[in-house]
C-alpha cells in the first residue's frame, strides 16, 4: 500500500477568472493530486528542470507521482512521467535548447495530450512555457516556480520566451499556464543572492501598489529572511496551518500579496496596454543598467538601483517626498540589494570596462530602444508615495529630467537677476538632534511622533539597531513624514545577530552605552562596523564603562570596534560615580548621559582629562533629556548628576532643521539678492551654526530677521556683498565653506575675508580648506590656505571666469552645496562633478535648488580627473617623528622636509620659542621636569591641531612618549589618518652620539639604554610606522636618508610607490635565506631586471625560525630597502600554503602587521579569518589577498562556485586578489585566462594563474603583478615559475608583444654606444625590439620615422634637442622647463617629449653624494643646451645655491635670468679663480683647453662631466688630482639611457647589462 499523502493546506489566488495560483509549503503531493483530480487527463507528463533543482527535488517529484496516482486511481496504470534536466543559467534559454527539447519529446512520442511542467526559476519557466506554447501548436503547461523571482514575477502572466543574439526575450509567446504552484519550502535551498534578487520585485510591487504591504516588508526583513532559512530545519514545518510558524505565515503573506498584485494587473490588462506598465517601476532605468552589467549583476540588483533612481525622478518632479525615497532605499538594503551604482556589490561583480560603460547618455540610448518606450517619449512609473503611483499607467517624463537624475554630476547655471522672490525652505532635520531623539523616544515610555527626522545612514543604522534590541516599535504615518515611536521604557533584549553600524559614528558611540542596558535574552552583544569604523577610536568611553563595572571586550584591535558587551557575567550598567575623559569627543559624554537614567544607581558623571570638547553638543543632550522629562543637575563645570527613572515621551517632537544645511538656502538669498526663510531655526537653537545668519550674513550686508524659532535673510542687490575682514568661525566651523563662497564675490569693505578658528576643517571628509582654495581658483578667485583658516580675496561677479568651471567636490557634501550657491551667480555657472555626495545630509538639495529656488539645473557627465582630486586629499595631516634622542630625528626630518617641500618643526625649538626659556632653564626652574612635560603636552596639542596640523614634519623630543597625555595626542593624530614614525636606533651608536652631545640635559635617571628599554613599548604604542636607523646597513647614511624620505612620502600618502598596473607588471620572488646574499656585485639589480616589485618571502629567511624573529626580519627588510627602491611585496607563507613558515597564526599575523608598520607597499595574506583584520589595519599598504590550491582540484576556473566564493571573500579583504591554482592539463590555462578576462577589474585587480610546468602559459597571460623568478636565483618560489625574459619571448612568439623600432636621432652619432646599450637590454629582457641609428640634422626628416606603426621611441641628441619639439604632441613638465627633449615616447597614439639627461645627472650625483644637497653649493660650467638640464637636475636635488660659468658671459647671464626662480641664489660668474670652492661641479661643454684653477677644488667635492670623449676630460683630471670624486660622462649616458629604456618598455632596466655593453663598445673605440 502506498504511503499516506501529505496534502498541504494552501491558499489560492485568482488570475484571469480562475483560482489557478496555489501557495503553500511542501506542495509535492498536493501538486500531483490536484493535477490528477482537477485537470484534464494527459497521457504523458513531461517535467523539465535544471541540474540544481534535479539534485534537490527530482526524486521527490518522481516518487510522489506514483504515490499520488495510486491514491487517485488504483484501477489503471499510471501515465508516463518523463523528465528532462538542463544546465542551469540564462544560456539554456536559447532557441537551440528549445529545439533540443522538442526533438527529445518527438523521440519520446509525445502527443497533443501531453502536459508539460516547468520546475525551476524564470529561465526554466520561460523556456519550457515557450516549448509548451508551440509544441504541436500548444500543449498543457504547468509552472512550478522555485525561485522567488519566478514566484512573484515570471511564472505569472503567461509571457514565455527565449533569448537570441539580438537580445533577451525577443522570441516568444503568451501562453497561460493551467496552474502555478508556489512551494515556499523550496526557497530554503535558493542561494541568498537569488532570494534578494526576487525581493527586488516584491519590494517594487509593494511600492507601486500597497503601502501596508510595504510597511510589513520594511519592518520584517529579519523575520522574512529567517523564515526562508527555517524551512531546512524541520521536514514538514508549514505543511498545515497548525505547523506553520509565524515567520512562515509572514513569508507566505508577502509572497502571495505580491503575486496577487501581478495576477490582478495581468487579469485586467493581459496584453500590456496600460496598467501592466505599472509593474515596470524601476525597470526602465534598471533594464538599461542590466543591458550593460548582465550577467555579472542580476536582474533584481539592477532593478533595485533602477527603483531608487526612478523614485528620485518622482522626488525631483515634486511628487514623492525624500522620506519615501529614503525608506525605499532602506528597505532594499535590508534585503541585501544594492541601491546605487557605487554599491560595493556592483563594483565587486562588474568588470571595470562594464562600469566605465554605465554613463548617463549610454543609459538614455538603451532606454530609447526599450520595448516599452513609445516613440521617442520616455515613460516612467512615477510614485506619489510608497504604495501609490501618480497615474494608473506610466507617466511621460522629459529626457532632461531623467538625465539629470542618473548623471554623476550636475550643471548649475546662474539664476536670472529679476524680481525679488521670496521662498521658504525647510532643510532636513539635524543629524545630532535626530539621533538623540531616536534614542530618547526608544528608551522612553509611551508614544512619540517624531517629525522632520533626518533620513541618513546614521539615523537608519540607529533605528535598525534600536529595533534589533526590541527596545521599541517604529511605524510611519503621513506617507512616512512622521515616525511613530512606541518606546519600550528601557526594556531591551539581546539582538539576534551582531549590530552592524557601518560607518555611523554617532550611532556607534551612543549605542556603546545603550547595549549595556540589555536586560533579557542571550549572553552578549557584538557592536561592529565597516573597515573605516574599525579604525575610529572609542577607548575613553569603553574605559569609563569598564571602570564602572560593565563587561566589554575588544574583538579585534584594542581601542576600536568591534566590541563584545557581556550581559551575563557583568552587572549591566551599574551607574554611580563615573569618570570619563572628554577631551576627544563629546559623543562619549552624551552616550553616558542618555543612558544614565536607566543605570542601577544615579549616575554622577565627572569629566576629566583636560578641556571638554564641544560643550554645545553636551548642552544639546541635556536640553533634549529635559524635553523628555529628565532633568540633569550640573554640579560643577565638569560634573553632572543624573536622576534615575524612565523618559516620558512627549506626544510630538519636531526635530529642528540642520543649521549647517540651512546656511545654503540662506546664502543663496544673500548671493542672489533674494529672500529666504528657514522657519524652524532661530536664536533659541542649540546648534552653533544657527548663528550664521546674524554673525556672517548680516555683516556681509544682508537684512536678517531672526525670532527664537525662525530666520529670514534678504540679500543686498546682486554684487554688493561686503567682505568680512577678520572673522573667527570656531563656533560654526562647518559653515566656513558657505562663508567662503560668499566672500569670493564680496568685493565691498576691502574685499578680503580672513576666516580663522577652523583648523579642524583640514581633516574632515577632505582637506576642506585646501579644497576651497583649489576650487575657488577655478572661478578666478584667489584664496590662501592657512593652518587654522583661509583668506579669500574677492572679485566682482563680472570678473569671475566666463567659462563653466568643473568643480571637484571631493565626495564632500558641504563642498558641493557651497559651490552650487556660487554657481547661481557665476557668469558660466558651474559643473559640480559629484552630484550624489549631498546624500550625506541633504539628498534632495538639487530638487530644492531647482524647484524651490529656481536655479537652472541639468545633468552633467564629467570625465574622471583623479590625480587632481588626490592632491587635495593628501595635503594630509603632518608627519610626526619620535624616537630616542640621537636616533637622527632632526637630521632625517630636515632632509625629508626639504625633499618633499614640508615645513620642518623641531618640537624642542618650538617649545623654547613659545615658552621663552631654554629647555635646561625650564628644567632647572622650580617646576623641574614636570613643568617641562606640561609645556610639551600643551604645545604638542597646539602644534598638531593648530599651528602645524598639515604640511609639516614634526620631530619630537625623545621623552615625548613618557606622558600619557602625549601618547593620547599622538594616537588621536594617528586615528585621524596622521602618521607617527618611530625611529628604531642602534643603541651603541646612540650612546656614542650622546656622549658627544652636550647641548641637551642629561637623562634624569639611568643610562640611555635603560631608558630606551623602558620606553620601547611606549614608542610602539604611540606610533604607526617604524624605521631602522643603523649605520651598519649597506649604503649607511645617505641610504638611510633616502629611505626615510620614501617612508614619509609613503606614510603621508604623497607617493605610495605603487606599481603602475596599466601595463604588464611583474614581481620577482627572492628565495635566499639572507638578503645579504644579494648585496654583493649588484646582484639584486640583476635579479630585479624587468620586475616592478620585489617579493620578500619572509618564510624562506633563516631568521624566521630564530629568537627575536621580528627584529631579525626587520633587519632583512631594511637591508632590502637599502638595496633597491622597488616596492616590496611582503609575504609569509605557511607550509599548508606552499611556504615554509611553521609558527603559529598569531606569529604570522604579528609579522604581517609589522610589515605594514615598516611601510611595505604590498602585504600578501592568505584569505582566512585573520585577513580582514590585516586589511582594516593596512593604512597605505595594499593587501594582496591570496588563495593557493597546490592541487588544482578545488580552485577551478570554469563554473566553480568555490572559486567565485573565494574571489568574493578575497575582494572583501584585499586591494588586489591573487588566486593560484595548479594546472593538471594545458587547457586549464585557457580557462584561467577566460576567468581573468571576466573577473579582472581596476578596483580590485586580479592575479590568477596556475602553478606547475603545464601552467606556465597562465603566467605568460597573467595581466598584472605576475610573480617571476630570475636565472640568477638559486631556487624558484613556486613550481613552474618563469622569468620576465621567458615571458616576453613567449608573448612575442604568441603575437602578444609586437616588435618595435627605436632609434637615436641627431648627428654625428656613428660612434654612439646607445645602440649597443639598448639592444643588450632588449635581449636580456626577451623583448623583440631593435634600436638603430637615424642620422640627420633636420627635425623634419624624423616625421616618417615617428609616424611608422612600429615606432617604439627615440633618443634625441644634438642638434635636434630643441627643434624636435615641433613634431611632438606633448612635453613632460621637466622637458618643458628645461626647454629641450632627449627622449621621445609614443603613448596612446600621441608623441610625448621627455628629458632624461637631467635624471642621469640626478642619479649619478645622488650615488656619489658628499654633502647634504640643501646645504651644498654647485658650479655649472657652460651655458648651452646641456647646462639647462644640469640646472634642472641641481634644482631637483634641492641645491639652493648655484653658479654658472661660461666663456661668453652674455649666454651665462641669459641662462641665469631664465632659471633664477628655481634657486635661492643663481649667479653668473666670470672668473673661476675668484670663487670659493663649491661642493659639486658639473661640466656641460665639450672637452676643451679650459683651465680649472686649484682653488676650485679646495674643499672635498664631486665633479661630473657630461662630455665623455676623452674619458679623462680636463675637468675630471683636475678634480681627480685634488682627491675629488669624479663622475665620467659615460656613467651619465648609461643612467639617462636606463631611464629612457624604462619609459619605453615599462620594465625595470637590466642596469648592469646596459653598463657592460656601453663600456665594451667605449673601451673598444677609445
Ligand atoms: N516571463 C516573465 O514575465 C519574466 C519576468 C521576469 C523575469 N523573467 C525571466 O526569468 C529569468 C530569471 O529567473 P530567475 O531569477 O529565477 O533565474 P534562474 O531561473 O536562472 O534561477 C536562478 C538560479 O537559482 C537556482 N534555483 C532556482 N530555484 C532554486 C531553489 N529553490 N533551490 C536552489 N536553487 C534554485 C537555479 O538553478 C538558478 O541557478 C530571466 O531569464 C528573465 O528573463 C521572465
Amino acid at each position: 500500500m502506498a504511503r499516506a499523502l501529505k496534502l498541504a493546506e494552501v491558499e489560492r489566488i485568482p488570475i484571469l477568472g480562475t483560482e489557478s495560483i496555489v501557495c503553500g509549503f511542501h506542495l509535492v503531493d498536493y501538486i500531483w493530486t490536484d493535477i490528477f483530480s482537477s485537470l484534464p487527463a494527459a497521457s504523458t507528463y513531461v517535467l523539465i528542470t535544471d541540474t540544481n533543482l534535479a539534485k534537490l527535488y527530482l526524486s521527490q517529484y518522481q516518487e510522489s507521482f506514483q504515490v499520488a496516482w495510486a491514491h487517485h486511481n488504483q484501477a489503471s496504470a499510471a501515465p508516463r512521467l518523463l523528465t528532462h534536466v538542463l544546465p542551469p543559467g540564462e544560456l539554456s534559454k536559447s532557441r537551440a535548447t528549445k529545439s533540443a527539447i522538442e526533438d527529445w519529446m518527438f523521440s519520446e512520442k509525445c502527443t497533443r495530450d501531453t502536459m508539460v511542467l516547468a520546475l525551476g526559476g524564470g529561465v526554466i519557466g520561460d523556456l519550457v512555457g515557450y516549448v509548451a506554447a508551440t509544441f504541436m501548436r500548444g500543449v498543457g503547461f504547468i509552472q512550478i516556480p522555485t525561485s522567488l523571482l519566478a514566484m512573484v514575477d515570471s511564472s505569472i502572466g503567461g509571457k514565455t520566451a527565449v533569448d537570441t543574439p539580438a537580445g533577451k526575450n525577443l522570441v516568444g509567446a503568451f501562453w497561460q499556464p493551467k496552474r502555478i504552484y508556489m512551494d515556499m519550502a523550496v526557497l530554503s535551498t535558493l542561494p541568498p543572492r537569488e532570494f534578494s534578487n526576487g525581493m527586488a520585485e516584491v519590494i517594487k510591487t509593494a511600492a507601486i501598489w500597497d503601502s501596508a504591504e510595504f510597511d510589513v516588508l520594511e519592518s520584517s526583513s529579519v523575520e522574512i529572511r529567517r523564515a526562508v532559512l527555517s524551512g531546512t530545519q524541520d521536514g514538514d514545518a508549514g505543511l498545515t496551518l497548525a505547523t506553520r510558524s509565524a515567520e512562515q505565515t509572514l513569508l507566505q503573506r508577502v509572497i502571495a500579496a505580491s503575486a496577487r498584485v501581478k495576477a490582478y494587473v495581468v487579469t485586467h490588462d493581459e496584453r500590456e496596454s496600460g496598467m501592466r506598465g505599472l509593474l515596470n517601476f524601476g525597470h526602465t532605468i534598471g533594464h538599461a543598467i542590466e543591458a550593460i552589467l548582465s550577467p555579472q549583476v542580476l536582474h533584481g540588483e539592477c532593478v533595485a538601483v533602477g527603483c531608487v533612481l526612478e523614485a528620485e525622478v518622482a522626488r525631483r518632479m515634486g511628487h514623492l517626498s525624500e522620506v519615501g525615497v529614503a525608506r525605499l532605499v532602506r528597505c532594499l538594503r535590508a534585503y541585501g540589494l544594492p541601491t546605487t551604482m557605487d554599491d560595493p556589490l556592483i563594483r565587486g561583480l562588474a568588470s571595470s570596462e562594464q562600469l566605465a560603460e554605465v554613463r548617463p547618455q549610454r543609459l538614455m540610448d538603451v532606454m530609447g530602444v526599450d520595448k516599452k518606450t513609445v516613440g521617442t517619449q520616455k515613460r516612467l512609473v512615477v510614485l506619489k508615495q510608497l504604495g501609490a503611483t501618480l497615474e494608473l499607467k506610466p507617466t511621460n517624463v522629459s529626457d532632461a529630467l531623467i538625465l539629470e537624475v542618473i548623471s554623476a554630476g550636475v550643471l548649475v547655471k546662474p539664476v536670472d537677476d529679476g524680481a525679488v522672490a521670496e521662498t521658504v525652505v525647510v532643510p532636513p532635520g539635524s543629524k545630532s538632534i535626530s539621533n538623540r531623539a531616536l534614542q530618547l523616544a526608544a528608551l522612553g515610555k509611551g508614544v512619540c511622533r517624531l517629525r522632520n527626522l533626518l533620513h541618513s545612514d546614521d539615523t537608519q543604522v540607529m533605528m535598525a539597531a534600536l529595533q534589533a534590541m526590541g527596545g521599541c516599535e517604529f511605524a510611519w504615518e503621513d506617507g512616512g513624514d512622521t515616525l511613530v515611536v512606541t518606546g519600550g521604557g528601557g526594556a531591551l533584549h539581546t539582538p539576534a545577530t551582531e549590530l552592524y553600524l557601518g560607518n555611523a559614528g554617532t550611532a556607534a558611540r551612543f549605542l556603546t552605552t545603550t547595549v549595556n542596558l540589555i536586560n533579557s535574552g542571550g549572553e552578549s552583544t557584538v557592536l561592529t562596523g565597516n573597515a573605516r569604523m574599525k579604525l575610529r577610536p572609542c577607548a575613553p568611553l569603553v574605559d569609563a564603562l569598564r571602570a564602572n563595572g560593565c563587561t566589554i571586550d575588544y574583538c579585534e584591535k584594542q581601542g576600536s570596534l568591534p566590541l563584545r558587551v557581556s550581559h551575563s557575567g557583568g552587572r549591566g550598567f551599574p551607574g554611580g560615580r563615573i569618570q570619563l575623559a572628554a577631551s576627544v569627543s563629546s559623543q562619549y559624554v552624551s552616550s553616558i548621559l542618555l543612558c544614565a537614567p536607566y543605570a542601577q544607581e544615579p549616575v554622577r558623571l565627572e569629566l576629566v582629562g583636560g578641556k571638554v570638547i564641544s560643550q554645545p553638543y553636551i548642552d544639546m543632550t541635556l536640553a533634549m533629556m529635559a524635553q523628555f522629562g529628565c532633568h540633569v543637575q550640573r554640579i560643577s563645570e565638569t560634573e553632572y548628576l543624573v536622576p534615575l527613572g524612565a523618559y516620558e515621551n512627549p506626544a510630538e517632537y519636531v526635530v529642528e532643521s540642520d543649521a549647517s544645511s540651512a546656511t545654503y538656502p540662506l546664502a543663496f538669498a544673500a548671493i542672489t539678492g533674494r529672500q529666504c526663510t528657514v522657519p524652524n531655526i532661530g536664536s533659541a537653537s542649540l546648534q552653533g551654526d544657527a548663528r550664521f545668519a546674524v554673525d556672517v550674513l548680516r555683516p556681509m550686508g544682508c537684512t536678517v530677521e531672526q525670532t527664537a524659532t525662525s530666520t529670514t535673510v534678504r540679500g543686498p542687490p546682486r554684487g554688493q556683498l561686503q567682505a568680512l575682514g577678520d572673522i573667527d568661525m570656531e563656533p560654526m566651523t562647518d559653515a566656513f565653506l558657505t562663508a567662503s563662497v560668499l566672500a569670493a564675490v564680496a568685493p565691498g569693505n576691502g574685499g578680503v575675508t580672513r576666516i580663522r578658528g577652523i583648523a579642524n576643517q583640514h581633516v574632515k571628509e577632505c582637506d576642506r580648506i585646501q579644497a576651497m582654495c583649489t576650487e575657488l581658483a577655478r572661478f578666478g578667485v584667489t584664496a590662501v590656505n592657512h593652518a587654522d583658516g583661509i583668506d579669500v580675496h574677492a572679485r566682482s561677479i563680472d570678473e569671475l571666469t566666463r567659462a563653466t568651471p568643473s568643480v571637484h567636490c571631493y565626495d564632500d557634501h558641504r563642498v558641493a552645496m557651497s559651490f552650487s550657491v556660487l554657481a547661481c551667480v557665476a557668469p558660466g555657472g558651474a559643473e559640480l562633478r559629484e552630484r550624489r555626495c549631498v546624500g550625506k545630509t541633504w539628498p534632495q538639495w538639487w530638487d530644492v535648488l531647482a524647484r524651490d529656488l529656481g536655479a537652472p539645473i541639468a545633468g552633467a557627465d564629467p570625465q574622471a580627473e583623479h590625480a587632481e582630486a588626490e592632491s587635495v586629499k593628501v595635503s594630509s595631516p603632518s608627519v610626526v617623528v619620535v624616537g630616542m634622542r640621537g636616533a637622527g630625528k632632526s637630521t632625517l626630518s630636515k632632509a625629508a622636509a626639504s625633499a618633499l617641500g614640508l615645513t620642518f618643526v623641531d618640537m624642542d625649538e618650538y617649545l623654547e620659542q613659545q615658552v621663552g626659556q631654554t629647555i635646561p632653564e625650564i628644567i632647572a626652574s622650580e617646576g623641574g621636569w614636570p613643568a617641562f612635560r606640561a609645556h610639551e603636552s600643551r604645545l604638542l596639542a597646539q602644534a598638531l591641531t593648530k599651528d602645524f596640523a598639515t604640511g609639516a614634519i614634526i620631530a619630537c623630543g625623545g621623552g615625548v612618549v613618557e606622558a600619557p597625555d602625549n601618547r593620547t595626542l599622538l594616537q588621536r593624530h594617528m586615528s585621524s589618518n596622521g602618521a607617527v614614525i618611530c625611529l628604531t636606533p642602534n643603541m651603541d651608536q646612540v650612546a656614542e652620539f650622546l656622549s658627544r652631545d652636550k647641548t641637551r640635559p642629561a637623562y634624569a635617571a639611568g643610562d640611555a639604554r635603560d631608558v630606551y628599554e623602558r620606553r620601547k613599548p611606549l614608542y610602539k604604542d604611540a606610533s604607526n610606522y617604524e624605521m631602522l636607523v643603523d649605520a651598519r646597513l649597506p649604503g649607511a647614511w645617505p641610504k638611510i636618508e633616502q629611505e626615510f624620505v620614501r617612508l614619509v612620502s609613503f606614510a603621508s600618502g604623497r607617493d605610495c610607490n605603487r606599481v603602475d598596473l596599466a601595463h604588464s607588471s611583474y614581481f620577482v620572488s627572492l628565495t635566499a635565506k639572507d638578503v645579504g646574499e644579494y648585496l654583493e656585485n649588484g646582484r639584486l639589480a640583476a635579479v630585479t631586471a624587468g620586475a616592478h616589485a620585489v617579493e620578500l618571502r619572509a618564510d624562506l629567511l633563516a631568521a624566521i625560525d630564530e629568537e627575536d624573529v621580528l627584529a631579525k626580519v626587520q633587519w632583512q627588510f631594511a637591508m632590502l630597502r637599502h638595496a633597491t627602491s622597488l616596492p616590496v611585496v611582503f609575504t609569509v607563507r605557511t607550509v599548508a600554503q606552499g611556504g615554509a613558515f611553521r609558527g603559529s597564526d598569531a606569529q604570522r599575523l604579528s609579522i604581517l602587521h609589522a610589515a605594514i608598520r615598516w611601510g611595505a607597499e604590498y602585504v600578501d595574506v592568505e584569505v582566512d579569518t585573520h585577513a580582514a583584520a590585516l586589511y582594516a589595519a593596512r593604512r597605505n599598504s595594499l593587501i594582496i589577498a591570496s588563495h593557493h590550491d597546490p592541487t588544482g582540484q578545488q580552485l577551478r576556473w570554469s563554473q566553480c562556485e568555490f572559486t567565485t566564493e573565494i574571489l568574493h571573500r578575497a575582494r572583501a579583504c584585499g586591494d588586489i586578489v591573487k588566486l593560484i591554482s595548479f594546472a593538471n592539463q594545458w587547457s586549464d590555462n585557457m580557462d584561467c585566462l577566460e576567468f581573468t578576462r571576466r573577473r579582472h577589474s581596476q578596483e580590485t585587480p586580479l592575479i590568477a594563474l596556475n602553478m606547475g610546468y603545464e601552467g606556465q602559459m597562465s603566467r605568460v597571460l597573467c595581466p598584472v603583478l605576475t610573480p617571476v623568478t630570475h636565472p640568477l636565483l638559486a631556487a624558484k618560489a613556486a613550481p613552474g615559475q618563469i622569468s620576465v625574459q621567458q615571458i616576453n619571448v613567449a608573448r612575442a612568439t604568441a603575437g602578444l608583444l609586437p616588435a618595435r623600432k627605436m632609434a637615436l636621432c641627431g648627428t654625428p652619432i656613428q660612434h654612439s654606444p646607445s645602440p649597443a646599450m639598448h639592444n643588450a637590454a632588449f635581449s636580456a629582457l626577451g623583448l623583440p625590439h631593435v634600436y638603430g641609428l637615424f642620422e640627420t640634422a633636420e627635425a623634419s626628416e624624423l616625421a616618417d620615422l615617428f609616424a611608422a606603426p612600429e615606432f617604439g621611441g627615440a633618443s634625441v641628441t644634438i642638434p635636434l634637442k630643441q627643434s624636435v619639439i615641433s613634431l611632438l604632441d606633448q612635453l613632460t613638465p621637466a622637458a618643458r622647463r628645461i626647454g629641450a627633449v632627449n627622449t621621445v615616447i609614443p603613448a596612446g597614439g600621441k608623441l610625448l617629449g621627455d628629458n632624461t639627461d637631467y635624471l642621469g645627472i640626478v642619479g649619478c650625483l645622488r650615488r656619489s653624494q658628499v654633502t647634504a644637497f640643501p646645504k651644498a653649493t654647485a658650479l655649472v660650467v657652460g651655458a648651452g643646451g646641456t647646462s639647462r638640464a644640469a640646472l634642472y637636475a641641481l634644482y631637483t636635488l634641492g641645491i639652493g645655491s648655484v653658479m654658472v660659468y661660461n666663456r661668453t658671459a652674455q649666454r651665462a647671464n641669459e641662462l641665469v635670468a631664465e632659471f633664477s626662480e628655481l634657486f635661492t641664489s643663481l649667479v653668473a660668474i666670470s672668473d673661476l679663480a675668484a670663487i670659493e670652492s663649491p661642493d659639486y661641479v658639473v661640466g656641460t661643454i665639450p672637452a676643451s683647453d679650459l683651465v680649472y684653477p686649484d682653488s676650485l677644488f679646495a674643499k672635498v667635492g664631486v665633479a661630473l662631466d657630461m662630455a665623455y670623449k676623452p674619458r679623462w676630460t680636463p675637468l675630471l683630471e683636475s678634480a681627480n688630482r685634488h682627491g675629488w670624486s669624479v663622475v665620467p660622462g659615460v656613467d651619465v649616458l648609461i643612467e639617462q639611457g636606463i631611464h629612457q629604456l624604462e619609459k619605453w618598455t615599462h620594465l625595470t632596466a637590466p642596469t648592469k647589462i646596459m653598463a657592460d655593453a656601453v663600456y665594451t663598445k667605449y673601451n673598444a673605440d677609445n
